[in-house]
């Protein structure tokens, strides 16, 4: 049966979405069936990158028991151009929604936990899905707690502020070792120069695992290009050979590995010429569009 997997962080803006996105695009560009699902109430965003404008039910319909799940889903195989297949369901960006999803009491969070606890039925096990992708609110909100409880693996997107190494440390204990989730590290938006040297990119994890024991994924630098996209390119679809695409297939496989055996992820290698090697890579990418013109 596929896997439920959970992308979460401590702070907002670590890069949930863009993430998202784009492991969702890269495993149905791998011919795996994917749905992606936007849980975040607060801050809705996926319907902007599809360029979707509306949908006759949104999440937010299904969570409410108003629909079942396959009516809020949007077939996006094609846009994807993937030989997989690619289903979105979205959280309504309106204010009027916005304002009811933060108004929800415990008893309906009961119930919407229920629901997403059906989705590995409706979808996974009857829908014949090979994964689920969650994109959700970061830190604590129940809509959050409700998608890692329901997940099998919980990846957890955090950048190199203090204040988010110690957050995501208290969210280990008090949520995803709570739940007893799988839990992998992605440690994003690294600045280049951090990335530059094996002992540069050591001091990143030493930072990290000085309060942490959560293993690292993976460590993606902050690329120029990624953020003048503003959030409008899927660069698994768009750009297949840049370095953030390179990244973000490296992380599907792991995943898939830690989902099909439960093999802990393998920490990334510090010391290997990988580094050494792509050191060009880690230069600021901001020609990378132009070049390729
Ligand atoms: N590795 C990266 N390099 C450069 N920019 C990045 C990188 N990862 C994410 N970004 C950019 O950071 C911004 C925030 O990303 P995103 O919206 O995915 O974060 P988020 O965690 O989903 O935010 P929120 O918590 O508000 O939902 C976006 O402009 C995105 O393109
Ligand atoms: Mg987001």
């Amino acid at each position: 049966m596929g896997k439920i997997i959970a992308i979460h962080s401590y702070k907002g803006g670590t890069g949930k979405t863009l993430l998202s996105v784009n492991l969702a695009t890269t495993y149905a560009r791998r011919g795996m069936k994917v749905c992606l699902l936007d849980l975040d109430f607060r801050a809705p965003s996926l319907q902007s990158l599809f360029d979707l404008n509306s949908t006759e039910y949104w999440l937010n319909d299904y969570l409410n028991g108003a629909c079942k799940i396959e009516k809020t889903l949007i077939d996006y195989t094609s846009m994807c151009e993937c030989s997989g297949r690619m289903l979105v369901g979205l959280a309504n960006p309106a204010t009027e929604a916005l304002r009811d999803m933060s108004a929800k009491d415990r008893k309906w969070e009961m119930r919407a936990l229920g629901r997403l606890l059906s989705l590995k039925n409706t979808l996974l096990s009857d829908g014949d899905l090979d994964v689920l992708l969650y994109d959700t609110s970061p830190g604590l909100q129940y809509s959050s707690i409700n998608a890692i409880v329901s997940a099998d693996i919980v990846m957890v997107v955090c950048t190199i502020d203090t204040s988010d190494i110690q957050g995501t440390k208290r969210m280990t204990h008090e949520l995803y070792d709570l739940f007893e989730k799988k839990t992998a590290i992605l440690m994003n938006k690294v600045p280049t120069e951090f990335l530059s040297s094996p002992n540069e990119k050591e001091s990143i994890y030493t930072r990290f695992n000085n309060s942490h024991a959560l293993p690292i994924l993976k460590v993606i630098p902050c690329y120029c290009d990624v953020l003048r996209a503003g959030g409008t390119r899927i660069f698994a679809r768009d750009f297949p050979d840049h370095p953030f695409t390179k990244h973000v297939e490296d992380i599907a496989t792991k995943l898939e590995q830690f989902t099909r055996n439960g093999e802990e992820p393998v920490r990334e290698p510090i010391n290997e010429p990988v580094v050494e090697a792509n050191l060009s890579e880690l230069q600021c990418q901001c020609n990378y569009e132009r070049s390729k013109e």
